[in-house]
């Protein structure tokens, strides 16, 4: 019988050995694991960096500290994914080196070797990041953080530094860093956007290699509790068609509800000057942790979506949450769209598509007011008729979140959630404003350790970190229906 079950295990995992399986089972009964996010196998993360999709593959490059379970010295690690959702470990990509740590930045497909570093018929892959040289930092000096690239020609396997780092050095400002570059087709240029203190600077290059500023972005606009970091500039179109640009500029701290989270401005670019529409303060996400997110580069236009991913964390507790060995996850990957809603601009971001294969093939019906078992601790909680005032998601410990609309807001409460001794402020109620917006479909994501919750399809989102002593296995919904969906495990 012990034999039928593992054997089981083993073709459902996917796996290859009868070993590989077993790790996997093993690394995914760990407390607190996430089964449908990405998370590190060991050892510390934060943000998501070098997105960039080719032949197939999403890359996905994240901030580091392969020694250790608190941040550190920073590397890239890397993994790749065919869908977003399962993914395969690679190793470290980017290792520290003579100029310093390697901190987050992006990557692209130079398609037609405009930096030389790719030979005929191979196009390379190029990675724009930050070198941080900590004990210069320490010696009090400002110019400690500068640009530098790497490339690779076996499809991010392995990568080359430049020879003649870094490409773009520091002017004396001490914080400088999260270069995401992206290709300006109407120009026929590339540009970066660099985080610089609280505004953030555009370079343009011919090759990625030499970089000229062009102009600064927010000196009397936006949030500015405090520093800014990982910005993401790109093309999108608004609901009449046109094409425009969204930047997202991440902020630590200053969120709308403690510690770091993503703004974002919606406006024009010409290959210069940013020019928002207006001056009104946007939040990504309002929940506290889905920090330092960007797009993907390089998805084709035959899928035409933007695809973002952020880091799972805030920094106010990041380092501190109860996990082993390992700490921090990514977000849900979602699509992000420019639309209109009750007269405001937004940028909504709401789950892809692909999430859909994780459902097994029998939902659950949430009676109103009555306790649903989910069965599982991760699930898809789906509401879309009648007027939703609350939903309760609990174990049978009483840990429990509630999700409430009520008095224009929307708020994830965690006060009772389950383990938060770790941070005082961990324990609390988290809102967002509706905004005139009406509630139509609220869909919730649950998985061990997190809990996102989407309104209309992203129009306005929230995300937030849990640790329950014991999975949830219940929903209450008051004042509507909805369905449950049990989610399968990735591995
Ligand atoms: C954002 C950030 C970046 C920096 C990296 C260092 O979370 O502070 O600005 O490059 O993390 O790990």
């Amino acid at each position: 019988m012990k034999l039928v079950k593992w054997f089981l295990l083993w073709t459902l995992a996917g796996c290859s050995t009868i070993e590989e399986s077993k790790q996997a089972i093993a690394l995914y009964s760990e407390p607190f694991r996430p089964q449908f996010h990405y998370t590190p196998p060991a050892h510390w993360m934060n943000d998501p960096n070098g997105m960039v999709y080719l032949d197939g593959e999403y890359h996905l490059f994240y901030q580091h500290n392969p020694n250790d379970k608190v941040w550190g010295p920073m590397h890239w690690g890397h993994a790749v994914s065919n869908d977003m959702i399962h993914w395969e470990d690679l190793p470290i990509a980017l290792y520290p080196d003579s100029l310093g740590t390697i901190f987050s930045g992006s990557a692209v497909y130079d398609a037609n070797n405009t930096s030389g570093l790719g030979s005929p018929g191979q196009s390379p892959l190029v990675a724009i990041y930050t070198n941080h040289d900590g004990a210069a930092a320490e010696k009090g000096t400002d110019d400690f953080q500068t640009q530098s690239i790497a490339y690779s020609t076996d499809k991010g396997r392995t990568w080359t530094k430049y020879a003649h780092n870094p490409v773009l050095p520091n002017p004396g400002i001490r914080d400088f860093r999260d270069p995401k570059v992206h290709w300006h087709e109407a120009t026929q240029q590339w540009i970066m956007a660099l985080a610089v203190q609280d505004v953030i600077h555009f370079y343009s290059s011919p090759n990625l290699i030499d970089w000229e500023l062009k102009s600064t972005f927010g000196k009397n606009i936006g949030a500015k509790g405090g520093v800014w970091e990982c910005p993401d500039l790109f093309p999108i179109q608004d609901p009449n068609g046109q094409d425009r640009y969204a930047l997202l500029v991440s902020i630590n701290p200053g969120g709308p509800n403690m510690g770091s989270a993503t703004q974002y401005f919606l406006g024009d670019f010409d290959g210069r000057l940013f020019t928002p529409i207006d001056s009104t303060i946007r939040w990504l996400d309002y929940g506290p942790d889905n920090y330092a997110g960007v797009t993907w580069s390089n998805i084709p236009d035959s899928d035409g979506r933007r695809l973002f991913l952020g880091w799972m964390s805030n920094w106010q507790y990041a380092n501190a949450t109860p996990t082993h060995p390992w700490r921090s996850a990514m977000t849900l990957p979602r699509a992000m769209e420019w639309v209109r809603a009750e007269g405001l601009h937004l940028l909504a971001s709401k789950p892809v598509a692909e999430l859909k294969k994780l459902r097994t093939s029998r939902p659950v019906k949430a009676e109103k007011n009555q306790r649903t078992s989910t069965g599982t601790g991760t699930f898809e909680l789906v509401a879309q008729k009648g007027k939703v005032q609350s939903i309760t998601i609990g174990n049978h410990q009483d840990e429990r979140v509630v999700v409430r609309i009520a008095d224009e807001n929307i708020t994830i409460d965690r006060s009772q959630a389950g383990i938060s001794d770790f941070h005082q402020e961990f324990a609390r109620s988290l809102s967002a404003p509706l905004d005139g917006i009406q509630v139509d479909k609220l869909q919730v994501f649950v998985d061990h350790s997190s809990v996102e919750v989407f309104v209309n399809e992203g129009q306005i989102v929230l995300t937030a970190r849990v640790f329950p002593n014991e999975p949830y296995q219940w929903v209450t919904i008051q004042g509507t229906e909805g369905m449950v969906y049990p989610l399968k495990a990735v591995f």
